[in-house]
């Protein structure tokens, strides 16, 4: 059987380390500004949120499902105006973080592919 992506990523650990690096890029680096400003002043619960929803989401326990409930990602990204520039500033952010925590380059380029339909889903703004 091919392992998941949660499994190919190295499970739990690696992965809370992934979303911790992501946030931590968003609030330090100018060029993710646009999408920190989105966020709420501390990123605790964001880490814990997005943590919980990735682990589902590359074939590993559903957290996100069992504590909150059904995403409906597009639903609660609505009340954040995402265009293109937020959509393209997420991805950046995500593929950079994959990066620095050395996921295997060929799992990365699998998860951006993925990662981008799901970002451009969650478009809201024209441009
Ligand atoms: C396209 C650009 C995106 C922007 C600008 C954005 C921005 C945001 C913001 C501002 C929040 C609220 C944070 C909070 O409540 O602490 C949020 C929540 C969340 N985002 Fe995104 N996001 C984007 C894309 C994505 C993508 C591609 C995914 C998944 C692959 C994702 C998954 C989530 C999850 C799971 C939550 C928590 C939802 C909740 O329980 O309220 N986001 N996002």
């Amino acid at each position: 059987m091919t392992a998941t992506p949660f499994e190919q990523l190295g499970g739990d650990a690696k992965l809370r380390a992934l979303v911790e690096r992501f946030y931590a890029l968003m609030d330090s680096e100018p060029g993710f500004r646009g999408i920190r400003k989105l966020h709420p002043p501390t990123l605790e619960g964001s880490t814990d949120k997005l943590y919980m929803f990735l682990s589902g989401w590359m074939g590993g326990p559903q957290l996100y499902v069992q504590k909150v409930g059904p995403p409906m990602l597009r639903a609660r990204h609505l009340p954040f105006p995402i265009a293109e520039a937020e959509r393209d500033q997420w991805l950046a952010c995500m593929n950079r973080a994959m990066q620095e925590c050395e996921v295997p380059e060929l799992l990365r380029l699998q998860l951006m592919g993925a990662f981008q339909k799901t970002a451009d889903w969650m478009r809201n703004q024209p441009g």
